[in-house]
């Protein structure tokens, strides 16, 4: 069998394509080798503390662990200095971090979940790193805060890692969207699915039910309907997933469907899930993949974001599905 590398697809995307640069390859490379630091990190588990609490909120009021912040790091330090980049944002730190003048500067902007799903480290279930890459606006002439403020349709490419009993990468740069397995002792990430669909046929859903009380009516209409199984509207019986690590709960959907939902309700009012970092990047690959991804009534990825760490209701997964939920929307709208 043929074994391709990450190097490798991107090379190829080029030659095919011509939508992979040098330097967006040379971006993505990085990241990748970022992630296989975290992994090695996370994979260690609670030898070395790092999973702990260090008693200080991040810019989200939520409790920072010590693999929050090696991760944010490790992330900065492995993109800073190559010359790909203007500037990165992170969900751990509250403003932009500008390349420092003593390296150059490129024309991309990074922007990443550094560990997703982190209150999941002390009890060993999966976490992962969501990342989104975007043009610096103007040839980064004017570059400010405002410059990453682009709506999740320019992504030029998107990506998360996924630290599970396998690490595994999935990419899309705007041509589907692929799947690698990190091959430890190689130390390479090997491609593993060549062409991520989501299958539209599903009877699986995800939402975290404790909030159920404060759900709006359209998504308790969507949910009752799925507990009715059989004999309910829908014919037939679903199933509940939630992780609570939101790169696991979307991994699951691209291999074998179902929906995902962060709604807003009347507790999070504007959703609990960050626009620029996690529903972005994921709502581009879950299109990529055949999906759709809305925040109830429009599209992800043509809302113009007004905040970096602002929050948006995520529905995302099989089409038909995420069509549903939104079309109860519309309907209660509609009155
Ligand atoms: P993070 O660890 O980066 O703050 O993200 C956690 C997110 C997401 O991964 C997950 O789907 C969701 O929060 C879980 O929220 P609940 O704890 O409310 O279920
Ligand atoms: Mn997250
Ligand atoms: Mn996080």
């Amino acid at each position: 069998m043929r074994r391709v590398t990450l190097t490798q697809y991107l090379i190829e995307q080029q030659r095919h394509y011509g939508t992979v640069s040098p330097e967006l390859r040379l971006l993505i490379e990085v990241v990748a080798r970022a992630c296989k630091a975290i992994s090695h990190a996370v994979s260690k588990g609670p030898l070395t503390g790092i999973g702990d609490s260090v008693g200080l909120d991040n810019v989200q009021g939520e409790a920072q662990k010590k693999l929050d912040i090696i991760a944010n790091e490790v992330l900065m330090e492995a993109n800073e200095w190559g010359g790909q980049l203007a500037a990165m944002a992170s969900e751990e730190m509250a403003e932009p971090y500008q390349i420092p003048n003593r390296y150059p500067k490129g024309e991309f902007l990074l922007l990443y979940d550094p560990l997703d799903g982190s209150s999941n480290l002390d009890v060993n279930i999966a976490v992962g790193t969501i990342f989104s890459v975007l043009r610096c606006p103007n040839n980064c002439t004017e570059f400010d805060a405002s410059s990453f403020l682009q709506p999740g349709s320019q992504q030029v490419a998107a990506g998360f890692a996924v630290y599970g009993a396998a690490t595994v990468l999935v990419l899309t740069v705007g041509n589907g969207v692929v799947g690698f397995t990190l091959d430890k002792e190689l130390g390479s990430f090997v491609l593993t699915d060549e062409r991520i669909m989501i299958p539209e046929e599903t009877q699986e859903f995800a939402i975290n039910a404790s909030n159920m009380r404060n759900w709006h009516p359209p998504v308790k209409r969507y949910i009752d309907e799925c507990m009715a199984g059989k004999t309910g509207p829908r014919g037939k019986d679903f199933n509940m997933r939630w992780v609570a690590s939101m790169v696991a709960d979307v991994y699951r959907i691209l291999c074998r469907g179902g929906v995902f939902l962060y709604p807003k309700d009347a507790k999070h009012k504007e959703g609990r899930l960050r626009m620029m970092y996690e529903a972005n990047p994921m709502a581009f690959i879950v299109e990529q993949a055949g999906g759709a991804a809305t925040d109830g009534t429009q599209r992800i990825l043509d809302i113009q974001p007004s905040g970096l760490h602002q929050r948006v209701g995520v529905v995302l997964g099989s089409k038909s599905e995420v069509e549903r939920v939104t079309q109860y929307h519309a309907e209660a709208h509609e009155g």
